[in-house]
């Protein structure tokens, strides 16, 4: 069994980041960390509130700093936010402090999964199917580029997924 330092997860809003993170954590024996909520817990209001003041620069820097300090820890599995690895230095601290899993799933599977949820300033459009294809379009070879491992979220629950990785760890 691999048992790297940390587990980076990545991949688009709506891929289960959280969700698989959390239970593959408790089945790993890893603490599990969110860097969304950490940045929640610091600034004390929600990602909505730190757009609208701050724009997407002011939230990327604090998710910046937010993942060199967690990417310092031992043993956790971070759930990251959709758009951490268009920083080039959270993509080098995922790569040297941590096994890096890509979790993929397709811009549908996003929307149904995200369709009711406000809490996602960058989708919180007109049409956010569109954006959400939009993103992944721009997003996808970066999220491949950094992956250790891939796996996909498509129409499976959450069990069959962190099993999945569980196994390929093995
Ligand atoms: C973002 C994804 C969100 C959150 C922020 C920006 C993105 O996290 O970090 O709204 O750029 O894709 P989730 O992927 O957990 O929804």
């Amino acid at each position: 069994m691999i048992r790297p330092p940390n587990i980076f997860l990545v991949g688009p809003m709506g891929a289960g980041k959280s969700t698989v993170g959390r239970q593959l954590a408790e089945a790993l024996g890893y603490e599990f960390r969110d860097s969304d909520q950490e940045i929640q817990r610091r600034t004390g209001v929600d990602i909505p509130t730190i757009f609208e003041f701050e724009g997407e620069e002011g939230f990327r820097k604090r998710e910046r700093n937010v993942v060199e300090e967690l990417a310092q820890e031992d043993g956790i599995v971070l759930a990251t936010g959709g758009g951490v690895v268009l920083t080039p230095e959270n993509r080098q601290q995922l790569a040297a402090r941590g096994f890096v899993i890509y979790l993929h799933c397709s811009p549908e599977q996003q929307f149904a999964r995200t369709a009711r949820d406000r809490s996602r300033p960058l989708i919180d459009t007109e049409d956010p199917q569109q954006r959400l294809r939009d993103l992944m379009a721009e997003r996808e070879p970066i999220y491949r580029q950094v992956a250790d491992m891939v796996v996909s979220t498509e129409r499976r629950g959450t069990a069959s997924v962190v099993k999945e990785i569980r196994r390929r760890l093995e």
